[in-house]
């Protein structure tokens, strides 16, 4: 089954794309919308150099394309430029997915000689308390300075905003500080769901009217701003009445590694009990994308059941998303609760109601606090 017009394959013929190597967990940040594992402490033993690089030749010689390297934070990694340089060496497209804390300008060279191509920096707003609120973490300042060094080096970058009801109301602002700072993409993305982000979903959780107010100022600063800044601005699921193709589909184009070497066909399979997922220190790439159970298993369309399987929709979302599926009804082969075509697209409905009527205020956010690095501690074992 074939996306029409597309290169997507879902039926295991095709290869992966896009590879992500989450270096580690480890953050200095501990932000409430974690897309992180809420119990990662219990995935230790992460992948040492030589291990992250044979994944890197294996997925290369599989045809992937693009790599990003994730975390946590991956400037954590010690051995991060050697990383960058190999897969660069190799042909990738390389890009860098940084909260920025603890990144430098030496550093910053380093990886531009390296071979880095893009930088994607996650902020939080244009106001310091919220961000410090946000990331649990005072971090504005480091933020601010560090994207306009990646800026003076002539990385592109994308600066990617996780939206929620703390910081909706302040996008005009943020959308005026981006350009200032001459960052080519804006990434204003609704939070989505999952982990850290569904332990806060009632404090998190925006208005339809703010999302409405929001969507108008962007659509009012595309106007204005032209070619300067392409603004995207992603609608949370909760609030579509059609699920996201997540991954375009399951084990279709996106292999996530994670920091203990598992293999994912995105960064949150692990919500899903009872997938044995394999892990590459004891298997191939080729093996584990092409014979896995765990990468079959929602592959094609034989696994869905009614409404998706006789859906005229199903080649353009794919049924949505398996781990939101499994989050919120208990089944990841159920339709997705985003689309109101589920049976139990009421779980969606009845979270919205009950995030709303929530008292919302960000003292009552839960701050991400296992994995957590203090960059004086980092900056001592990078010097060592
Ligand atoms: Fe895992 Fe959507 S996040 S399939």
């Amino acid at each position: 089954m074939t996306k029409a017009g597309s290169n997507l394959s879902l039926d295991g013929q095709g290869n992966p794309v896009w590879l992500l190597l989450e270096l580690t967990y480890k953050c200095p940040l501990k932000c409430a919308f974690c897309s992180n594992p809420t119990d990662l402490d219990a995935y230790g033993n992460e992948l040492n150099t030589a291990e992250w690089k044979k994944v890197i030749h294996e997925a290369r010689s599989m045809g992937a394309m693009q790599i990003g390297f994730s975390g946590g934070e991956p400037t954590l990694h010690k051995d991060l430029e050697e990383l960058v340089a190999e897969a660069n060496d190799l042909g990738y497209y390389t890009n860098l997915i940084t909260s920025g804390i603890g990144l430098t300008r030496k550093r910053l060279e380093n990886l531009k000689a390296a071979g880095l191509r893009h930088i994607q920096l996650g902020f939080q707003s244009d106001h310091r308390e919220t961000a410090h609120w946000l990331a649990g973490v005072d971090c504005y300042d480091k933020k601010i300075s560090i994207a306009r060094e990646i800026k003076s080096l002539g990385f592109p970058m994308v600066l990617n905003v996780p939206i929620s009801s703390i910081n909706i109301h302040q996008v005009p602002g943020i959308i005026e500080l981006a350009t200032e700072i001459g960052v080519e993409y804006l990434e204003l993305a609704n939070v989505q769901y999952y982990n850290w982000a569904l332990v806060n979903r009632n404090q998190l959780m925006p208005t339809r009217e703010a999302l409405e107010k929001a969507e108008l100022q962007v659509a009012e600063a595309r106007a204005r701003l032209g070619d300067r800044i392409t603004i995207f601005f992603v609608i949370p699921d909760y609030y579509e009445d059609r699920p996201k193709a997540c991954m375009n589909g399951w084990g279709s184009i996106h292999l996530t590694i994670a920091p203990d070497g598992v293999a994912l066909p995105c960064s949150q399979a692990r919500a899903i009990p009872g997938l044995d997922f394999p892990s590459v220190r004891d298997h191939d790439l080729r093996w584990i994308w092409h014979e896995s159970d765990s990468f079959n298993i929602y592959r094609g369309d034989s696994w869905m059941k009614e409404p998706c399987r006789s859906c005229s929709e199903k080649e353009i979302d794919f049924g949505g998303c398996r781990c939101q599926a499994m989050l919120l009804t208990g089944d990841a082969a159920n339709a997705d609760p985003a689309c109101s075509k589920s049976p139990h697209h009421h779980i969606i409905q009845q979270a919205v109601a009950k995030a709303l009527q929530t008292e919302q205020d960000h003292k009552h956010l839960i701050a991400r606090d296992v994995g957590w690095v203090s960059t004086e501690v980092w900056h001592n074992d990078l010097d060592t």
